[in-house]
């Protein structure tokens, strides 16, 4: 299982990954539109952080186009490249034919018929939207479930993403999501609970130790 950042904020991800349990990037175009680097420079600040995945997804909008643009991103980002791909013929085709070389995760999954699919097209990884689907569909969770299910046994591992508070993350786990991306504020929330910043605070002013505190 791994916990991903879902960001193209550099200060974000240099907070997250310090926090030493972050073990990649998810970005998406969205995100990408809002970094102030250019998008080359943002990738090699990424790699100086960090030697995990770094999820980029295709925007161009022909196979061919998309071929390349694909092995531009891999001479940028190496081995930690994983391309994400929209849900559309296009995106698994390029799934069937890039997964066997570079690692693929079609992303803004909100059926399991299209968890099939990818599974079909060798995906490594399958990026479900949870919290959009509850508030689109009724049940996010639920969907997870049944994609878990759809995926057990293959190589492709389910990606939780659109989770938007530490229940959620651990619900959408608990209901069989491989990993996990979260925005920053969610990430940030997962270690914190305000009974611990309780006993925390006890610990500091009635506790004592081998050192003196500062
Ligand atoms: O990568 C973005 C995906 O996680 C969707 O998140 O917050 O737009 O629903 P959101």
């Amino acid at each position: 299982m791994s916990i991903f950042i879902d960001s193209a904020n550099l200060i974000q991800i240099k907070t997250a990954l310090e926090l030493g349990w972050v073990q990649g990037i998810t970005t998406n175009p969205l995100l990408l539109a809002q970094s102030d680097l250019e998008l080359k420079a943002l990738f090699v600040a990424l790699r100086k952080l960090n030697d995990g995945p770094i999820f980029y997804q295709l925007t161009s909008n022909s196979f061919e186009s998309s071929i390349a643009e694909a092995h531009q991103t891999l001479e940028l980002l190496e081995k930690q490249l994983v391309i994400k791909l929209p849900p559309t013929d296009l995106g698994f085709r390029l799934c069937s034919e890039l997964s066997s070389r570079i690692p693929c995760c079609p992303t803004a999954i909100y059926s399991p018929a299209q968890a099939l699919v990818a599974r079909e097209a060798g995906a490594q990884y399958l990026a479900v939207y949870v919290n959009r689907a509850t508030r689109l569909m009724g049940d996010g969770l639920k969907l997870i479930e049944d994609i878990a299910a759809i995926l057990k046994d293959s190589q492709t591992k389910l990606l939780a993403a659109s989770l938007k508070s530490p229940d959620e993350a651990t619900l959408a786990f608990l209901a069989g999501a491989h990993h996990l991306t979260l925005p920053y504020s969610t990430l940030m929330d997962m270690s914190r609970h305000p009974l611990s910043d309780e006993a925390v605070k006890q610990f500091e002013t009635e506790g004592v130790g081998l050192v003196q505190r500062d």
